[in-house]
């Protein structure tokens, strides 16, 4: 089983509009090598869906219904735009652990996979009871930092992929993964795979981090 690289394009600017396209495209490469999956801002959620063959996930949805709501993300939209899934509670839009069970259950009503993402241990084991299909460790300290979680918390990352692996979520590990070896050393801890961002969507040649971070797999 390959392992999962989940590429976060946040609101990075090379990763907007038509370059988020462009973007997608280059990382749809590397299937085969890795399950890769991209998470692009709402707006840009259909053309990449429509231009890509990979599965295209949002980086949050409300647990909202049809109906008078405005400014919200609605999961039926979501699902509309052609996408498989989406994250929920990415540290940069944290949510409570009463929004996070509504929103998973409306993703699953909709048929969108989650991918949960939780800071700690605990969060992780907590958020397992509402059944996401995936559970994305991630320490907050370290997205953004070059420095990955699975060698600066080996034991830490090591820890969540043992107690997420007694439940019916997979575990994901996320912060900091910036090339081939942070990956090898991720699935080696025991997740099935990573969630990363600034190293693909900030590199000058994305197309060269990618054939790093599948190098060892
Ligand atoms: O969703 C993954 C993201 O938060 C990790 O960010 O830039 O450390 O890969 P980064």
């Amino acid at each position: 089983m390959v392992p999962i690289i989940v590429i976060n394009f946040k609101t990075y600017e090379t990763a907007t509009g038509k370059k988020a396209v462009e973007l997608a495209k280059i990382i749809e490469e590397f299937v085969g090598k890795a399950d890769v999956i991209v998470c692009p801002q709402f707006t840009d959620l259909k053309a990449i869906a429509d231009a890509v063959k990979i599965p295209v996930f949002a980086q949050h949805i409300d647990p909202v219904k049809f109906g008078s709501n405005t400014g919200h993300i609605l999961p039926e939209s979501v699902k509309d735009a052609g996408c498989f899934g989406t994250l929920i509670n990415h540290a940069e839009r944290r949510l409570d652990m009463k929004t996070i069970a509504a929103c998973i259950e409306r993703a699953k009503y909709v048929g969108l996979t989650t991918i949960c993402c939780a800071p700690t241990i605990e969060d992780a084991k907590t958020v397992s009871a509402y059944k996401p299909d995936y559970i994305a460790f991630e320490e907050p300290s370290l997205i953004s930092s070059g420095k990955s979680i699975s060698k600066t918390e080996p034991d830490a990352v090591k820890e969540f992929a043992e107690a997420i692996s007694k439940t019916s979520s997979i575990p994901l590990c996320g912060a900091g993964v910036s090339n081939g070896e942070d990956v090898r050393a991720a699935i080696d801890l025991g997740t099935k795979g990573v969630l990363l961002a600034s190293a693909v969507t900030k590199a000058v040649n994305p197309r060269t981090v990618m054939e790093d971070l599948v190098s060892l797999i």
